[in-house]
């Protein structure tokens, strides 16, 4: 056996933890920060008592308020350009998935000449860059403990990974209060990302013994928790179990990978701004359905952690398993293929041939093809 595991994030968690951050970032030893974050966020009001505890810390700031879902490459690098040379020795990133992202992506650029471009792949940094905090505000990318940052290209429509241990944050804030304030929709989609991560982490062809245990537990905690989640939002239980569920998801994949469900949600993400969530949820049950008999101990398991009958048989299981993600969809409001907004059939080859591109391709429990794709592709297409 041989693997690495790697954790580069201290994790704290406590309700109202954001009134604190200038503390813990004056800890590090910051002084001048950039905040990432969306309109949303700002919109909510979170973001003033993170002020207040920045200037008691008498940390300056400066901030970047609109990062959109599925960052794009062009509005990274015209973010880095104005703060490089500004002094900026930390970054603070306050959303869901994409803020973080951007954040890594931005740190990046603002101790690295070129453009985000230029950085695609792996282990592709030449040095250090300024340190990352993450306050996550959606209970779904996990992108707070991993070291991947996806940006989608502008030119190519394509959502490029850039993968390195230098980006992972070096500390996340965990504010339970923060879940609560969450929209249902978004709620569902990054729970169903958060589920994806720690599905695809347990079957694909790089898991270690590590991130097993981390993925099977977040599928247990996200089967019991995720419904209550987005069908009640105050249930702030729910809501607190799914956020460090998705840290563990995040936790898991990190150290292993994700799989074909990825990567058929980056092309479409890439392509028609579909947001991740509602991508990975769309194709998790085709390609889980499709990957199981490559691996059908592996993939019952799963089924059991989901909470199906542990006296079915490892197929019976399996075959369960794909129901009950079809039926998870179904409940959370997830919209089918054929109503994602801007999808052409005769985008589908062109769909099959992006995934097949992807970084995560070659981790997917089963062998896949261009052709597979499509067909998987057009099998969601056609669902009812
Ligand atoms: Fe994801």
């Amino acid at each position: 056996m041989e693997f690495k595991f790697l954790l580069p994030t201290k994790v704290v968690m406590e309700p109202g933890l954001r009134e604190r951050t200038g503390e813990h970032l004056r800890e590090l030893g910051l002084t001048r920060i950039l905040i990432v974050t969306d309109a949303g966020v700002k919109a909510a009001g979170l973001l003033d008592s993170v002020y207040a505890s920045l200037n008691r810390a008498g940390i300056t700031f400066e901030e970047v308020s609109d990062i959109k879902a599925n960052p794009r490459s062009e509005d990274i690098n015209h973010t880095a350009a104005l703060y490089r040379g500004k002094g900026i020795d930390g970054l603070l990133a306050i959303g869901g998935g994409s803020a973080m992202d951007a954040a890594k992506a931005i740190s990046l650029l603002l101790t690295h000449e070129g453009r985000i471009e230029d950085y695609e792949g792996s282990f592709t940094l030449k040095h250090a860059i300024p340190p990352i905090v993450a306050i996550p505000t959606t209970a779904g990318t996990g992108s707070e403990v991993t070291c991947f940052s996806v940006i989608t290209d502008t030119a190519r429509h394509f959502k490029m990974n850039v993968l390195d241990y230098r980006i992972g944050p070096v500390l996340a804030l965990l504010d339970s209060d923060i879940t609560t304030t969450l929209p249902s929709s978004i709620a569902a989609a990054t729970g169903m990302d958060a589920l994806t991560h720690a599905i695809e982490a347990y079957t694909c062809r790089v898991s270690n013994p590590i991130s097993d245990g981390l993925a099977l537990h977040a599928i247990r905690l996200i089967s019991q928790h995720l419904r209550a989640a987005v069908q009640e939002p105050h249930n702030q239980q729910a809501r607190e179990q799914m956020l460090v569920a998705s840290l563990i998801a995040g936790m898991a994949f990190g150290n292993a990978d994700v799989g074909s469900v990825h990567c058929i949600s980056e092309a479409i993400g890439g392509m028609y701004d579909t947001p991740h969530g509602v991508g990975n949820a769309i194709f998790l049950p085709f390609v889980f359905g499709h990957n199981r008999d490559a691996d059908i101990t592996r993939h019952a398991h799963v089924a059991y952690a989901l909470g199906i009958d542990p006296n079915l048989s490892p197929v019976d299981a399996a075959e369960a398993a794909v129901g009950y993600l079809f039926q998870m969809s179904k409940d959370l409001g997830i919209p089918r293929f054929a109503e994602v907004k801007g999808v052409r059939e005769e985008d589908f080859l062109t769909i099959a041939q992006k995934s097949k591109k992807n970084f995560s391709d070659g981790s997917n429990a089963k062998e896949m093809t261009v052709e597979t794709y499509r067909e998987i592709v057009v099998a969601a297409y056609n669902f009812s």
